[in-house]
């Protein structure tokens, strides 16, 4: 399929069409986590088929709509075409709301822990390493207030951003900016990193996964979360999206996003996908001999998730697997 994708950068497409053509391929994600029992071979087929039609039969591809609206909105008028910013995460992050950010996050992590055994309780210190927005950071601070907070990003918008939303709740977290990939901390800093969604960004996992080794205290742990499902449908329909976006500038995809009526959760989570430079996927082999090649002592693979999680789906309904191949790569890793 990759071998392809140059056909779909070029079709002619506005970049209105391109916008909810790439929505509507990426909806098969969601027809999985919806009715993950009848996702098969047949079915994706059918619904690729169909689109197929559509962009025969009719160019517009539903988007009259999205058309109509924007004509009328002055909000849209001077959105520059032109260029996409290198910052994906940070204009994604701007429109969350405070339940998004707060409580939503609080609770997704609660039951991640949860579900997977891991308490956080006995730790004191703990380095949030790539942490974006830092509501991650916020919410570790929140299930344990014992434990000091760092969070670190190599993206200043993110830190200051972060800094912002700690200090308007008052919950007392560190923000400093630095890359995973050469940690400003001396050996053995923490007793608990936490790495959500990082590495596979950088242009090194492994490098990343040595520096945590090395800051990381002996015994200590660490949350590490990798992209997984490689070689999975998921990715293929990532890759289309992303050519058949490739000129469109992010700030324009999430705008018309917004104004269709998607979420700030889901065009972040679309938008992801659509605009990171690097994201790099992984089998579960290729996990363990890296965490194997950074000196880990010990790990195992967490697999439950919430409900819409891939993880929880496919523990649930194992033939999603040609969704989403392997799964998620959620690890507790220990030094
Ligand atoms: C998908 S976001 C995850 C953010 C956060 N951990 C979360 O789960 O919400 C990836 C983050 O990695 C950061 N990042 C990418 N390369 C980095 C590096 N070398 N050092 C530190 N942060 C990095 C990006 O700026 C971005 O904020």
């Amino acid at each position: 399929m990759h071998s392809d994708l140059a056909f779909l950068s070029s079709l002619e497409l506005s970049d209105i069409d391109r916008v909810t053509t790439a929505n509507l391929i990426f909806d098969v994600v969601d027809w999985g986590h919806l009715q993950p029992r009848s996702l098969t071979v047949g079915e994706v087929n059918d619904y690729f088929g169909n689109l197929a039609e559509k962009y025969s039969s009719n160019d517009d591809i539903g988007s009259q709509g999205v058309r109509s609206v924007l004509a009328e909105s002055p909000r849209y008028s001077a959105l520059s075409l032109a260029s996409v910013t290198g910052k994906v995460y940070s204009d994604l992050w701007s429109s969350f709301d405070d339940v998004e950010y707060f409580d939503k996050t609080l609770e997704l992590l609660q039951t991640r822990f949860t579900a997977n055994a891991i308490s956080i309780e006995k730790f004191s210190s703990c380095l949030d390493a790539g942490c974006g927005s830092g509501r991650y950071s916020v919410a570790l601070k929140k299930m344990n207030p014992h434990m000091s907070v760092t969070g670190l990003d190599v993206s200043s918008d993110a830190i200051n951003f972060g800094r912002q939303m700690a200090k308007r709740k008052g919950v007392e977290v560190s923000f400093q900016t630095g890359s995973v990939l050469d940690l400003p901390f001396e050996d053995e800093s923490f007793d608990f990193v936490f790495s959500n969604g990082v590495l596979h960004h950088t242009s090194s996992t492994e490098q990343g996964l040595r520096e945590i080794n090395r800051i990381l205290k002996p015994g200590g742990g660490c949350w590490l979360y990798l992209y997984g499902g490689k070689g999975a449908l998921f990715w293929d329909i990532v890759e289309c999206c992303r050519a058949i976006l490739r000129d469109v500038p992010q700030e324009y995809t999430q705008n018309i996003m917004a104004e269709i009526g998607f979420e700030a959760g889901k065009i972040f989570h679309r938008c992801d996908f659509f605009y990171v430079p690097t994201n790099r996927r992984y089998l579960e082999s290729e996990v363990t001999a890296m965490l194997e090649n950074s000196k880990f002592s010990r790990w195992h693979r967490l697999e439950r998730d919430v409900g819409h999680g891939w993880d929880e789906i496919l523990w649930n309904h194992p033939n999603t697997s040609l969704l989403f191949g392997e799964g998620e790569m959620k690890f507790w890793v220990q030094k």
